[in-house]
């Protein structure tokens, strides 16, 4: 299934007012943290979804932020919650993969939450040049993907977390569309995708986008506390790295 169909059908089941999913819980908060203080701040959140992260965002001080979303029925999504808060959120449906209709160099923060894992490396890197293009010298960039290793190492596909790589190596997959689900901690079902790449892929990547700083790297799993809440949800897939987040500084 296309990303934009797997993400309109299944739009009901991502809008939440409260950490819901797996990565809800081991992922996004230390994305938050790389985020720093973003207190009247322009945010420019790519693949945006039903509008999460963004409204974190907001809600933490952000003066400006703008959501795009390839989903039409996220979009939809983001906007209905974004009206109940009055956040007054600009949520644009489009593809991150093409040009971002922003000025150069008016963005503080850029911020893009699993969204590389449903482009491929050439895809990401025009996103990337994108993205050094609307940064203001000092503005960061961060990002968060599934870890690179992780459907190499979990090959158990069960919940929480998984992706199916079909046999496929880490390096011989890479540009290949993996199918995979997230649970959330209700029992439902998330189907994810990742389109893989390896850990010098996007270092790479950044470097040929004109980063030239030395990225900050979380690679992000379960904690003490995620096993004190709730070990049989988080129990599976303790101590494998799960998600990377990256920040990195336009110089
Ligand atoms: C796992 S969801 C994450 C959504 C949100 N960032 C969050 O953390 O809740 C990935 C999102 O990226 C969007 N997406 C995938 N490819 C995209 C593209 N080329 N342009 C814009 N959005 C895209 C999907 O439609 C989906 O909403």
């Amino acid at each position: 299934m296309d990303t934009e169909k797997l993400y309109d059908v299944n739009a009901d089941k991502w809008a939440r007012r409260e950490p819901s999913s797996l990565s809800d819980f081991t992922g996004r908060p230390p994305v938050f943290e790389l985020c720093g203080d973003v207190a009247g701040q322009t945010v420019l959140d790519l693949g945006a979804g039903e509008g999460y992260c963004s409204r974190e965002l907001a809600r933490r001080g952000a003066a400006r932020v703008i959501g795009v979303e390839l989903s039409g029925e996220m979009v939809a999504s983001a906007r209905r919650q974004d009206e109940a808060d009055g956040y007054g959120l600009d949520f644009r449906q489009g593809d991150a993969t093409q040009p971002v209709s922003v000025d150069d160099q008016s963005m503080d923060l850029v911020v893009a939450v699993f969204l590389y894992n449903y482009l491929t490396v050439d895809q990401m890197r025009r996103s990337f040049a994108e993205v050094h293009r609307v940064l203001r010298p000092g503005g960061r960039f961060v990002f968060s993907v599934p870890h690179p290793a992780l459907g190499f190492i979990r090959t158990t596909h069960a919940p929480p977390f998984y992706f199916d790589v079909r046999g496929r190596g880490y390096f011989s997959g890479v540009d290949e569309r993996f199918p995979g689900e997230i649970a959330r901690r209700d029992g439902t079902l998330l189907p994810v995708q990742m389109v893989h790449k390896t850990f010098a892929d996007y270092f790479d990547g950044l470097r040929e986008a004109g980063f030239r700083a030395l990225p900050d790297i979380k690679e992000l799993g379960v904690t003490a506390e995620h096993l004190a809440l709730d070990p049989e949800f988080f129990g599976p897939v303790a101590d494998i790295p799960l998600h990377l987040g990256v920040r990195i500084v336009r110089t």
